[in-house]
């Protein structure tokens, strides 16, 4: 089934996954595990597609044949975390000496690679509010190579506009990087809008059920896929034949739960917008939003992430988190169960307290991962946790 063949969402079932891609007389519906490491071949010389599971493996090629598809790009790679994908991506592109820009609001585990290339390869990081594109047009060196975004960023939910950035990219050579994980290519197709490279962590909405992780670069540039694939394999950055298929799986479910996720999100947002307990709420499907205009021309829709800060500080944030009783306290997003966490004191720990202070992560900011429970269900889990602070 090529790209174009069906809609999205018959995409998202069967990409990968056709009985015919199955050879010789095997007929599954669904992809088998494959999981032996290493292929035999009839002669020395003639080493046959599948060789070695590192370089390839039947469930991995079934997953990669569907996250092109899914991105409309030609090519799609398959990763052992979203941070494997993103350290190829900067091991394959960015030598001693060349200039990275990226979002200043990005998941701060990116964030903690950056710094590990600049102190221990020489490379030459700016963060900077790409909500306003001019600011990357101010930042470009003679050597940047990348400029590396998230739209919705993490965890301030900042959009930025894709396609006017990627045309002053291209304008200066250089090549842009989105990491589309927050909305999945459901609700945004970065490459549509001129992005060379998407990332994902595949850990998040696309595997969706918090019991996977996994990594993803979709893109267009055949040359460019072919030194990604290279070095996809002689790190050995690959996920598991069990993994590939667990993502497979929850795939096809992935046109319903954005759906879902975003709906309830939306009268979350809402309700936690009329809150008196509240200080500011962070969702790009909200008037309110700065970028909402920007979100509403290049994606189909908000997604399910919302950050907000509660009145008062740490203390009342982590009051709240205790409170709680259906939201799980927990790092990661995009699964089914909503979870919720404090991005000062775990997902952004990782990077240091001044960082989070240019970058505006208050320590009451609580961000939410919103799950496809029953909305009525978490808006009283939530107003009983506002009721104990
Ligand atoms: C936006 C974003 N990108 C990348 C990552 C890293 O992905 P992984 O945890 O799968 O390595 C995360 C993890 O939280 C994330 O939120």
């Amino acid at each position: 089934m090529s790209k174009n063949d069906h809609s999205f969402d018959t995409r998202t079932i069967h990409v990968g996954e056709r009985p015919e891609f199955l050879e010789g007389s095997r007929n599954e519906v669904v992809a088998p595990i494959y999981l032996s490491s290493t292929y035999a071949r009839k002669e020395v010389k003639n080493p046959g597609f599948f060789q070695y599971s590192r370089s390839q493996n039947p469930t991995r090629f079934a997953l990669e044949q569907r996250y092109a598809s899914l991105e409309n790009t030609a090519y799609g790679l398959g990763f052992a975390s979203g941070l494997a994908a993103e350290a190829t991506v900067l091991f394959a592109l960015v030598k001693p000496g060349d200039h990275v820009i990226g979002f200043d609001d990005l998941y701060g585990g990116t964030k903690r690679l950056f710094h590990q290339w600049e102190e221990n390869y020489g490379a030459k990081i700016s963060l900077v509010d790409a909500s306003q594109p001019e600011n990357i047009e101010k930042a470009i060196l003679p050597e940047t190579k990348l400029i590396w975004l998230e739209s919705p960023s993490n965890p301030l939910l900042k959009v930025c506009d894709i396609k006017a950035i990627a045309e002053i990219a291209h304008r200066h050579k250089m090549l842009v990087v989105v990491d589309n994980t927050f909305l999945s290519p459901y609700f945004q197709k970065p490459a549509d809008l001129g992005a060379d490279i998407v990332i994902h962590s595949i850990t998040k909405y696309i595997a969706g059920h918090s019991d996977v992780i996994g990594g993803a670069i979709m893109l267009n540039d055949k040359t460019l896929y072919e030194r990604l694939k290279f070095c996809q394999n002689s790190l050995g950055v690959v996920p598991s034949p069990f993994d590939c298929y667990m993502v497979l799986r929850g795939l096809k479910t992935l046109s319903l739960r954005m759906e879902k996720h975003q709906s309830n999100a939306l009268s979350i947002a809402t309700y936690l917008e009329n809150h008196p307990k509240v200080a500011r709420v962070y969702y790009p499907g909200l008037k309110s939003h700065p970028q909402y205009e920007i979100g509403l021309r290049q994606a189909s829709g908000f997604g399910g992430m919302i950050s907000f800060e509660i009145k008062g500080g740490e203390k009342e944030a982590v009051e709240f988190l205790e409170s709680l009783e259906l939201f799980t306290l927990a790092e990661s997003l995009g699964g089914v169960e909503s979870l919720i966490e404090h991005p000062g004191l775990m997902t952004h720990s990782s990077i240091t307290a001044k960082e989070r202070e240019l970058a505006g992560i208050k320590d009451s900011l609580i961000r939410v991962s919103i799950g496809v429970e029953d909305k009525k269900d978490l808006i009283a889990d939530l107003e009983q946790a506002f009721g104990k602070i």
